[in-house]
């Protein structure tokens, strides 16, 4: 009798109850869902050849969007200087203007995007490179609910590239990029370029040349571009891609990729 009562209430009360959660379950959701959206972070790839103006450009968006700049390049120099493993098995690849391998560098970017700073979203520059690293980046992203929101291709022919990547120097530790006829640092005042006349505008520090910037191995760089970066476009397509011709003055350069980034990322 008691246990018929007991049974009775417990079935009503457990009605109520699983409606109430399911109500709730579904309230938290939506409420969890919208707060996701308002927070989905900007994930913008700046895509282009070597020498196309990727480095020249990114401080600009970095200081638009307030999101850092994931260079892969970058990152991976800075492990060869610190002589890594993962530098030590970079740094054959790079000095012979090859692609490091997917592995290596997915597991460098998958480590980065967790870091605090990102939590706004990131600039992703010289990643993806080939179809691979896409698929794999999507992956990591979809995981949690993201996705790339745009992929900035700056367009320049093969011919120009030469004189900028050899008349470039960079400033080591910030990436601030120059070129001694293009965009020379206040230091160099018509004098012929070496590391007493170029300086980096804001620290003042000695500029260096990279070793890969040699018209040799821009050939071996342009040609892993074409081959395995180019069909990344693909894989993203017309939607994400915005194409910017990049072999124009750099201020003419800028307003297009401001165009492009100025738009509501959250929506993606
Ligand atoms: P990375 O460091 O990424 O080099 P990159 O892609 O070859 O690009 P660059 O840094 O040379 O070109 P940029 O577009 O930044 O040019 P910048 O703005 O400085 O990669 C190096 C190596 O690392 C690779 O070869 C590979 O081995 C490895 N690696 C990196 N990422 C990898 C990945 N995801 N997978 C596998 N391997 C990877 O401009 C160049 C010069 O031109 C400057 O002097 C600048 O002042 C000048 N300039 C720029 N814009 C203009 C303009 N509009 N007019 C005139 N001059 C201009």
């Amino acid at each position: 009798m008691s246990l018929r009562v007991v049974t009775g209430v417990t079935v009503g009360a457990g009605v109520a109850l699983g409606a109430y959660v399911a109500f709730n379950n579904s309230a938290a959701a939506r409420k969890a869902e919208k707060k996701k959206r308002k927070e989905k972070r900007k994930i913008v790839v700046l895509f282009g050849p070597p020498g196309a103006g990727k480095g020249t450009h990114a401080p600009a968006i970095v200081q638009k969007l307030a999101i850092p700049q994931l260079a892969t390049g970058d990152m991976l120099r800075a492990a060869v200087s610190a002589g890594t493993a993962v530098g030590m098995a970079a740094k054959a690849a790079m000095d012979a203007g090859a692609l490091v391998t997917d592995e290596i560098v997915v597991g460098i970017i998958a480590d980065r995007v967790k870091e605090t700073d990102c939590g706004k979203g990131f600039i992703l520059d010289g990643f993806p490179r080939t179809v691979k690293q896409a698929k794999m980046l999507d992956d990591m992203l979809l995981h949690d609910g993201e996705s790339v929101a745009r992929v900035i291709e700056l367009q320049v022919p093969d011919a120009v590239l030469t004189e900028r990547i050899c008349g470039r120097w960079v400033h080591k530790a910030s990436g601030r990029s120059y070129h001694v006829k293009f965009n020379p640092p206040k230091s160099l005042q018509g004098s012929p370029p070496s590391v007493d006349t170029m300086k980096d505008d804001e620290s003042g520090e000695s500029l260096m040349q990279r070793s890969d910037d040699t018209a040799e191995a821009l050939v071996s760089r342009l040609s892993a571009y074409h081959a395995q970066t180019v069909p990344v476009l693909t894989h993203y397509g017309a939607k994400k891609v915005v194409q910017v011709d990049a072999n124009r003055d750099m201020p003419a350069v800028w307003t297009d990729i401001d165009a492009a980034t100025t738009f509501d990322l959250m929506r993606q």
